[in-house]
């Protein structure tokens, strides 16, 4: 240990091997947060910082929430944990029930999991066990698009659109993928949703054309993608992908682990778009980030497609352990009353002008060359550094937190999402330390 270890009484470092962590560089100056509470995050060495993140875009409603740790303990200390294959307990099916009410029109049958990278491959098997029940098991097939997240798993890999994430790893033989929709050319510094490109879901023509619609199962895709640097679908484009796949007889699965719980100014992003997909996959928001759980929301005619043959038949040979574990169905009714009571699912569609005006008011600083937007989430893309591309981008994170700013960073791009209790005033103290810093970075 080094004096600042010592000083700060700082945990032995070796042992834990981080995820999705430069381990070496994290070990060798170490940024750990000790509490949080509301906006803000405390670090070790005693500062508040301003959480512009929503820590990893899960808690919608800030941090340290009193009701959700109130309802997980009692919960514990009542029934801490039920077995989730042929046994149930009342909790998860009132959770069930009310994500149905908030849920699109028809999307009201939820399969419970823990992750959102468990999310992505139930509803990827859910999409293949539907069109073998209706006697089109030939479709297996599973479509994502470049620069998409699904999370880690083989399925969501598979599916996923980020190299860093597939080229060490098997991918699903079957897996293809739509074409991005990142046009700087016509659209940089777009407000909100950019005007061009809606015909980039025209590609899924190209895969039906080349595969055979016959052969195709699902199509998934995030309706604002998240992790790649926030990228607001063209206008009209997820209205295209849903017309293609209706006449083709694939199913449409929008990947809402970030978009889910009021991101962008509705429950879910199906609302905020008009697009309803056949799946959505969820997590996060789900608890605020305060404990893990997903739910993966199907049409009720999926989930009744499967729900055939003897009656003492295992439906669907899926599952875990911890499905809708009584402390994370504690954990999600207490946050759901916590959106409903403070109109959280909401806010972002108040909050959002003020929003795109303060992080385009970045458009000059140093480097920048695109600055993207919709409801709750936002992106500032610097431009790389010749031959070291992804310094940029770590040192503004880096300088962001010395600041007093916690944000995100994928390569050159800066990613914000709050927590949606954050006020005007807040917003705009996040993008004046954002604005120092990058005015420091050479
Ligand atoms: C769209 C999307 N899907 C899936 C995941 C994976 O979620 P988890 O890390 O909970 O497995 C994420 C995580 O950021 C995500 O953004």
């Amino acid at each position: 240990m080094n004096d600042i270890s010592d000083r700060l009484n700082r945990p032995d470092l070796d042992a834990f091997w981080m995820p999705f962590t430069a381990n070496r560089q994290f070990k060798a100056d170490p940024r750990l947060l000790v509490s949080a509470k509301g906006v803000h995050y405390r670090t070790e060495d005693g500062r508040e910082v301003i959480d512009g993140a929503a820590g990893l875009w899960c808690v919608n409603a800030g941090h340290g929430r009193a009701e959700i740790a109130t309802a997980v303990s009692q919960q514990l200390l009542t029934l801490d944990y039920a077995p989730s294959f042929q046994m149930s307990h009342p909790l998860v099916f009132d959770l069930a029930t009310e994500l149905a009410k908030l849920a699109p029109a028809g999307l009201d049958r939820v399969f419970f999991t823990n992750s959102g990278s468990e999310s992505v491959d139930t509803a990827l098997k859910i999409a293949l066990a539907y069109h073998r029940a209706k006697g089109q098991g030939q479709r297996t097939r599973l479509i994502g698009r470049e620069k998409g997240y699904h999370g880690v798993g083989f399925g969501g890999i598979s599916v996923g659109g980020l190299v860093n994430n597939r080229r060490a790893f098997l991918t699903l033989p079957g897996a293809e993928h739509l074409g991005h929709t990142v046009d700087l050319g016509r659209n940089a510094f777009s407000k909100g949703q950019p005007l061009q490109g809606a015909e980039r879901a025209d590609d899924l023509e190209r895969l039906v054309a080349l595969h055979g619609a016959e052969t195709i199962a699902a199509v998934i895709v995030e309706p604002v993608a998240g992790s790649a640097g926030v990228l607001p679908p063209p206008v009209g484009y997820l209205e295209r992908l849903r017309e293609l796949c209706t006449k083709h007889g694939i199913l449409l699965i929008f990947d809402e682990v970030i978009t889910g719980f009021g991101r962008l100014g509705a429950p879910f992003a199906a609302q905020y778009f008009g697009v309803t997909p056949d799946i959505m996959t969820t997590a996060k928001g789900l608890t605020n980030g305060a404990f893990p759980m997903g739910a993966v929301f199907a049409h009720r005619d999926i989930h009744d497609a499967l729900m055939h043959g003897p009656q003492n038949a295992i439906e669907f040979f899926h599952g875990y352990t911890y499905s809708g574990h009584p402390a994370a169905c504690a954990a999600a009714l207490a946050t759901l009353e916590i959106y409903r009571r403070e109109g959280l699912l909401t806010r972002a569609a108040e909050l959002s002008p003020v929003w795109e005006a303060a992080v385009h008011d970045l458009r000059d600083c140093p480097h920048v060359i695109d600055i993207r937007n919709l409801g709750m989430m936002a992106a500032i893309e610097l431009a790389p550094r010749h031959e070291a591309a992804g310094t940029r981008g770590y040192e503004a994170m880096v300088g962001a937190l010395k600041a007093g700013a916690m944000v995100r960073f994928t390569g050159d791009t800066l990613a914000f999402s709050p927590p949606l209790i954050i006020t005007p005033e807040q917003i705009e103290e996040l993008f004046a330390i954002v604005r120092s810093v990058l005015a420091q970075i050479a």
